[in-house]
């Protein structure tokens, strides 16, 4: 892989990834998605056709270097979503950097639809983490903190973002790397809570499928501001800085 942006150059390790991502110091979620060239974010319904080595290698560092994984309900059932295990790829290059092992899921459903008997709630290590609001029903509530899910009500008839990444930052997940889906994204652009996209752009053209924020237009546009490329066989590595962070 190399640097195109700023300065161009070799990043051919995974200490040079990790450190083309690292974060500042203090609380920041960041993006991050693959796209192909018409901003299609999926092939048949799932992110991996659109995948290459290099774009599973930057997953892995941004994934290394979160306290916790925010991901959609519907992107997490798509895409079988299973929890951060201490023996992973991701797990083992926690531990190189000197991190817990495992990192928690947080699953956002208005509805609480994940299933007790999920692999999130069964598998983890460190607890999957609900994230939904007080219209879900009460008992799926109960059965997935019965089931060892910490759950967190944040707005009442719908999930208030803002709220839920304050509970997080309380718990000390302070900074988030949200995995997506685009009605996820587009909901916490509105709630000016993203202070970063990281996008993988992928060189071929498959349309059929929403972008980054599906259908729906935000209320305002969000400025991006352009900080580093990296490229590896015609993928580019783009990160984004946002102003929609507050
Ligand atoms: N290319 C990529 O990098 C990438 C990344 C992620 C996803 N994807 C693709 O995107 C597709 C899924 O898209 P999607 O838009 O359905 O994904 P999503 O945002 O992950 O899921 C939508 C569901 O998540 C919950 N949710 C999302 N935002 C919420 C909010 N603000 N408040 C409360 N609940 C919220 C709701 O669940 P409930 O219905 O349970 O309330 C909603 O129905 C899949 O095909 C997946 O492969 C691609």
């Amino acid at each position: 892989m190399r640097r195109l942006l700023p300065s161009p150059g070799p990043v051919d390790d995974a200490a040079g990834l990790a450190e083309a991502y690292r974060l500042p110091a203090g609380r920041h979620l960041r993006v991050n998605f693959v796209a192909a060239l018409d901003g299609a974010t999926s092939i048949a319904g799932r992110s991996g056709g659109l995948g290459s080595d290099g774009d599973r290698r930057v997953f892995r560092v941004l994934r290394a270097l979160a306290d916790a994984v925010l991901v959609g309900h519907g992107t997490a059932a798509a895409e079988g979503y299973r929890p951060v295990l201490a023996d992973s790829a991701v797990g083992r290059l926690r531990v190189a950097m000197g991190r817990e092992p495992t990192a928690p899921v947080v699953v956002v459903s208005r509805r609480a639809s994940l299933a007790a008997d999920d692999q999130l709630v069964t598998d983890a290590a460190s607890p999957t983490v609900l994230v939904t609001c007080a219209a879900a029903d009460a008992g799926r509530r109960a059965a997935l903190a019965t089931a060892g899910v910490e759950v967190l009500v944040c707005g009442d008839d719908d999930v208030d973002l803002r709220a839920a990444v304050d509970a997080l930052a309380e718990r000390g997940l302070t900074q988030l790397l949200c995995e997506g889906g685009p009605s996820l994204f587009s909901a916490a652009l509105a709630a000016g809570v993203v202070d970063e996209l990281d996008l993988s752009i992928a060189p071929l053209l498959a349309g059929g499928a929403p972008g980054v924020l599906g259908t729906g237009a935000l209320p305002v546009p969000v400025p991006a501001r352009l900080v580093q490329v990296l490229e590896e066989d015609g993928y580019l590595f783009t990160r984004y800085h946002l102003s929609a962070g507050g």
